[in-house]
């Protein structure tokens, strides 16, 4: 059900808002001072059993207060398998391309 209607949703709400979801790949960019980061979403909600409030904090949509101290928490927070969490990247640059 949520994987016909998510797409759908994403088209719509991408193109009010500009975010990047290129050639419908569902992969939104992050361009910024450090350099730009390239996010599956689709991958993503896979990793995390289609559970949104384990990035989206309160409620499914743009997140209000996405940035540095957000993104850091929560997406850091679940790259480390010391902490038993899950495998990803925690260097800079594996999240930050070169611009
Ligand atoms: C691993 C983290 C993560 C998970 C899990 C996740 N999202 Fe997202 N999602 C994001 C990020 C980051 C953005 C971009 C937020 C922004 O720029 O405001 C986003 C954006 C969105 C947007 C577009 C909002 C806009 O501004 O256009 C929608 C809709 C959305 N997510 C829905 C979902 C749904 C539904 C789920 C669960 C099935 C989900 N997300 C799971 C991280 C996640
Ligand atoms: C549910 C835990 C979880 C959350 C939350 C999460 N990630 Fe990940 N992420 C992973 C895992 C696991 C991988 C490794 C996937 C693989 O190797 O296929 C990964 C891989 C990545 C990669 C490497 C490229 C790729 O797609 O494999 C980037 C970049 C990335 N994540 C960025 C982010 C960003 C930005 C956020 C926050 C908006 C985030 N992640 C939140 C688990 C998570
Ligand atoms: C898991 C992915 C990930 C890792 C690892 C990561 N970052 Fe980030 N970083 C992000 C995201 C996502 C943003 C928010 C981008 C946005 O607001 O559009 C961000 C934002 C930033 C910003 C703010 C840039 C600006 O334009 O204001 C700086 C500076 C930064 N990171 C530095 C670092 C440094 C230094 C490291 C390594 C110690 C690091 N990041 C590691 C994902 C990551």
């Amino acid at each position: 059900m949520k994987w016909i209607l998510v797409p759908a949703v994403f088209a719509v709400v991408a193109g009010l808002a500009g975010v990047a979801f290129a050639n419908g790949k569902d992969v939104l960019e992050f361009p910024n001072a450090k350099g730009t980061v390239i996010f599956s979403h689709a991958k993503h909600e896979k990793l995390a059993d289609s559970d949104c409030k384990v990035c989206h904090e309160n409620q499914v949509g743009a997140i209000r207060a996405f940035g540095k101290a957000y993104a850091h928490r929560v997406c850091i927070g679940c790259h480390e398998p010391e902490a038993g969490k899950m495998e990803g990247p925690i260097t800079c640059e594996g999240c930050h391309q070169t611009p």
